[in-house]
């Protein structure tokens, strides 16, 4: 089996769970009654979503989306495509996005294009972490959990190259670009 890098704790689960339970908090305040969907990006927002809905009291629907951005590396953006879209009808709904991380931008700024379309009554964005020194387009993040540093994260279903999802912590790795 190749080696793989160490992970190294960031955030602890105690941590995350304090401030999952202050973004519900958040969220119920503002949308308790509103019947909204509250959209996953897919994969990395799985774990998150799972923990944040529990908190939530009240009637919403799930929904998750899946983007691909083909030709993708740290620093050279691809071009983005929704591959697995929607059931749900959002025109005239009231709709929260949520997000494991925001880097580039480039993943929001191309869903919320997309979602904009389709007019919805609202939309929103709920992301666990944020990466601001990375950032290439102006994102506005509504419901925020952590500002993490410019170092490769993992863990909470956050992965590098597809490991790592499964740890209870958010944490970061030491990588070669
Ligand atoms: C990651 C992350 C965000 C996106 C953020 O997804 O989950 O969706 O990148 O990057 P950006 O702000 O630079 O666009 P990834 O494409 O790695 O897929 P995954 O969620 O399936 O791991």
């Amino acid at each position: 089996m190749s080696s793989q890098p160490k992970p190294h704790i960031l955030f602890h689960r105690d941590k995350i769970e304090t401030t999952v339970n202050r973004l519900a908090a958040e969220i119920r305040k503002d949308y308790h009654g509103k019947h909204p969907i509250l959209i996953g990006i897919l994969k990395g927002s799985f774990v998150f979503m799972a923990d944040l809905i529990r908190h939530l009291d009240f009637p919403l629907e799930v929904e998750f989306i899946r983007l691909s951005s083909y030709g993708r590396g740290r620093s050279t953006p691809g071009k983005i495509k929704v591959v697995q879209g929607l059931r749900s009808e959002v025109k005239g709904r009231d709709v929260l996005v949520i997000e494991d991380i925001v880097d580039t931008g480039l993943s929001i700024a191309f869903l919320f294009d997309y979602l904009q379309k389709k007019k919805p009554a609202s939309l929103k964005l709920c992301a666990l972490t944020d990466k601001p020194s990375r950032r290439q387009v102006p994102v506005t993040i509504d419901y925020l959990g952590f500002t993490v540093p410019d170092k490769f994260i993992v863990g909470y279903g956050i992965d590098w190259d597809e490991k790592f999802r499964y740890l209870p912590d958010i944490c970061f790795v030491e990588v070669e670009d």
